[in-house]
């Protein structure tokens, strides 16, 4: 049966959900052997589709193929025995447990009721070795990095003999050199005549790694091009169905300091020291970019000022007024705005509704809640006009907030954050996963807030995105500042070498 020219193949899929059509009529064949991005923008379908093939969800119409051969998906367990494995975009795994039982987990063995724990770690060590991975089978997944955790995905779907491995916007969440590593690997299972289906928004990625690109648009797909007949300019269009434009240089006259931090010393959860010793100004009208490479201490910084996360030493001073004691609610109320890290754990309400999500806070206060009565319909109309102007893909507000697409659900956090005129922003990886038309328009909504007069802290591992916006950039290693540069005199072999901990200024700029 494996000669068959098709790994997998989707024919005429529909699946709709309450008010969308995720898919519609979609057919995609894929080739053996090959490696197949699949690009489109946020809510687009190409979730969806994924866990269509992988069981998950079962299709109103279509049929699929596997090996040449009809099949029906009852569940993922199916899948897996047909040789398809997927890595979702929101992991899966459970935190308290260890690699070697994350990955048995939903297995069987042949010896039941006795699990082979030392055999299934000496087989997970085996396929690290294999692919190139650095992985202890024992150690607990909490104690993971994200990138870490990707791995661990990885080697479950592999451990139970993925031919088929669906990778949903992987790189979204990893280091450049994480990266590198993850397409070796992809190359590896490639060459060994294994098939890939990649998700990602990111165009040069697309262009590097893929056999063939297939681009959805509204739960269709619109084309199919081998990367030698196109580039990253026609895929944008493609995608979004317009150009993209060039960010515009925004110059404003910084105004009064609005953010001071000084010898700041936070911990992790780890309880080893994330922060050492920072201390930065921020003004109005501002943009500070902090660079670097994820878990350098950026997110604890971010937590720190934005007051989840109680610093050992050093202050924080927020308009003027010392905050370094209160919580996030003060904060708030004084005008910070924070769109976190992680936006399904802090940023969102998932079992709640899109409109809900909204007003998180915001319900306590006018115009929302007058004399302690809530004005549901004064909600619900903002509600509708931020879905309005952010393009958030919903079909309406009341659907519960994590049905949305992973795009939709960071412009849901992008739009209540923002559309608050705050006086200083905390945004960390703002456009994380959403696509090229969206982190265009998120990154216009930064500069307009810049022009109104926010100090925008914004914190991401996207280096394009920090040059692009930032007036200074300031890049973070070990939990330090190890160098601060003006826009200006920004020189990328510099910031390489500043973010890989190679260099460091003896004296700190301010
Ligand atoms: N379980 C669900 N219930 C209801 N609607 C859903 C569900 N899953 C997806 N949708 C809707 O289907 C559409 C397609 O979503 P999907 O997650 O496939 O998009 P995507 O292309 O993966 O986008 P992104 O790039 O943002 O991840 C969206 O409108 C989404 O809101
Ligand atoms: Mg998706």
């Amino acid at each position: 049966m494996k000669d068959h020219p098709y790994a997998i193949e989707a024919v005429n899929i529909v699946k709709k959900f309450p008010g969308v059509v995720a898919n519609d009529h979609v057919t995609v064949r894929f080739e053996r052997g090959r490696v197949h991005s699949l690009l489109g923008e946020n809510g687009a379908g190409k979730s969806t589709l994924m866990n269509v093939l992988y069981g998950l969800y079962s299709a109103d119409e279509g049929d699929i193929f596997v090996d040449g051969k009809h099949v029906r998906l009852k569940s993922p367990s199916q899948a897996i025995r047909l040789g398809i494995g997927m890595v979702h975009q929101h992991f899966m795994l459970v935190p308290p447990l260890s690699v070697v039982e994350n990955v048995m987990l939903g297995t069987r063995s042949k010896h039941e009721p006795i699990l082979d724990i030392e055999g299934a770690c000496r087989k997970i060590s085996e396929l690290a070795r294999e692919y190139g991975f650095d992985i202890d089978p024992k150690a607990k997944v909490m104690t993971l990095s994200v990138g870490q955790r990707q791995r661990v995905e990885i080697i479950k779907a592999l451990y139970r003999g993925a031919e088929i491995l669906i990778l949903d916007e992987p790189t979204a969440v990893l280091t450049p050199q994480e990266t590198r590593e993850l397409f070796a690997m992809i190359s590896t299972f490639k060459n060994q005549g294994k098939t890939v289906i990649f998700i990602s928004h990111k165009l040069n990625e697309v262009m590097e790694i893929s056999d063939s690109i297939v681009v959805m648009r509204q739960g269709k797909v619109v084309a199919r091009l081998a990367p030698q007949e196109t580039s990253q300019v026609e895929l944008a269009r493609l995608m979004v169905g317009r150009d993209l434009k060039p960010i515009p240089e925004v110059n404003t006259r910084f105004g009064e300091t609005v953010l001071e931090v000084s010898g700041l010393t936070v911990r992790a959860d780890t309880g080893v020291r994330a922060v050492r010793d920072v201390g930065f100004e921020l003004k109005s009208g501002m943009i500070l970019g902090i660079a670097g490479v994820d878990g350098n201490g950026q997110t604890e910084l971010a937590e720190a000022v934005a007051g989840m996360r109680k610093p050992e030493v050093g202050r924080i001073f927020f308009k003027g007024k010392d905050v370094t004691n209160t919580g996030p609610l003060p904060r708030y109320q004084m005008g910070m705005a924070h769109v976190p890290a992680d936006r399904m754990a802090t940023g969102l309400l998932p079992t709640m509704s899109v409109g809900e999500n909204f007003f998180l806070q915001e319900f306590r206060y006018p115009p929302y809640c007058k004399k302690g009565i809530l004005d549901i319909g004064a909600m619900k109309k903002r509600a509708d006009e931020l879905i309005a102007e952010y393009d958030v893909r919903t079909p309406t507000q009341s659907v519960p907030v994590k049905v949305l697409s992973g795009g939709n659900l960071q412009k849901v956090i992008l739009a209540r954050e923002i559309s608050r005129n705050p006086s200083l922003l905390i945004a960390v990886h703002p456009t994380r996963g959403l696509d090229v038309g969206a982190t265009e328009y998120v990154h216009e909504k930064m500069l307009e807030q810049k022009k109104r007069g926010c100090a925008i802290l914004l914190i991401s591992t996207e280096l394009d995105e920090i040059l692009e916006l930032s007036d200074v950039i300031a890049v973070m290693y070990e939990g330090e500042i190890v160098g601060v540069r003006n826009r200006h005199e920004v020189d990328l072999e510099d910031i390489g070498l500043l973010m890989a901990g190679a260099k460091r200024d003896v004296t700190k700029a301010s």
